[in-house]
């Protein structure tokens, strides 16, 4: 490993993306990074092995490096460098906890990017991605990487396995995504340990059909081919029900040219692909009347897939 050398006030600034987790038939293998919603983080180097966490702007977040997503990620990469240095880090927070949208991950990868820079980029993509599952482990107690990775690769990314990690990313065409957030937390602990730990094998069959043809409708940029993979048998008929009006979404969405949808990561958010920015601005308007009917306060975006990930907008080295 190359020699770390500190120097003061070495600091950078990231902008770290939402991702949509499993793509929906893709439970924990495939994920996609957003162009909106976005956290910032300014990560500084320390020159003592101590990680220190910030939150700018209200947001309960833990300071105890070891409880928190972008800490524990850099407390394990400063240990492995054992060099004498740390980091501090100032998170503003856009995407919310328990929003689906990937915020814990968007803390992790966004603070080991932004570590990896100002160390001279020593570390790889896939170790990147190995710390940043950390972060994942402290929010939801399982290590997965179908936030972290695609936050880190951009775009849309198969995760083949995480032990041993191996990541492809998947060329994508160019669509609209429209999200919706009802303004309900869901945890993803508790939204993985209400899933049934056994799966018929007609399910299997149906469901690793679909994986196999969204893959191949992003590569073949065969948008029939990603509608109608867009089905879940196993995860969304035991998640969906945690969602206020899941079911009014998607058929509406679907019925105003929506290619398909379902829940993003553990949810509760929504998110619908669309072949132009009409139609997704036209199901943007359908999801916000849904909500407003059932009095339900929400967030919505209208957005594209992000092809580059974790992003660095301001660094002095
Ligand atoms: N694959 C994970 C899950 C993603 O669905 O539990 C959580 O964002």
């Amino acid at each position: 490993m190359a020699k770390i050398i500190f120097e003061e006030g070495k600091k950078v600034t990231v902008k770290s993306p939402a991702t949509v987790a499993n793509l929906v038939c893709g439970f924990d293998v495939l994920g996609m990074c957003l162009e909106a919603p976005y956290d910032i983080m300014e990560v500084r180097m320390l020159n003592e092995q101590k990680v220190i966490i910030q939150s700018t702007d209200g947001y309960p977040l833990p300071t105890d490096p070891m409880l928190n997503t972008a800490g524990a990620p850099l407390v394990e990469m400063i240990a492995e460098l054992n060099a004498g240095i740390g980091f501090e880090v100032l998170i503003t927070k856009q995407i919310k906890p328990g929003s689906g949208l990937g915020s814990s991950a968007a803390s992790a990868a966004g603070s080991v990017v932004a570590a990896n820079h100002l160390l001279g980029n020593i570390f790889s993509k896939p170790d990147l991605v190995r710390f940043a599952m950390t972060g994942e482990k402290v929010a939801s107690g399982v290590k997965h990487a179908d936030n972290v990775a695609p936050c880190i690769y951009g775009g849309v990314t198969l995760i083949r396995s995480i032990f041993p990690l191996d990541i492809i990313s998947i060329p994508s065409p160019r669509l609209y995504v429209t999200v919706v957030h009802p303004q309900i937390e869901v945890k993803t602990a508790d939204a993985r340990q209400i899933l049934r730990k056994e799966v018929l094998l007609k399910d299997a069959i149906k469901q690793w059909g679909n994986i196999a043809g969204l893959v191949a409708g992003f590569m073949q940029n065969d948008l029939e081919l990603i509608g109608r993979s867009l089905e879940d048998v196993i995860i969304e008929p035991v998640r969906s029900i945690l969602i206020p009006a899941f079911d009014d979404v998607k058929n509406g969405s679907k019925a105003a040219g929506a290619l398909g949808g379902g829940i993003s990561g553990s949810g509760p958010s929504i998110f619908m692909l669309s072949r132009d920015e009409a139609t997704a601005k036209k199901i943007e308007l359908l999801m916000q009347d849904i909500y407003t009917n059932i009095e339900l306060p929400f967030y919505t975006y209208v957005t594209t897939i992000n092809q580059q990930g974790v992003q660095i907008i301001d660094s002095n080295s």
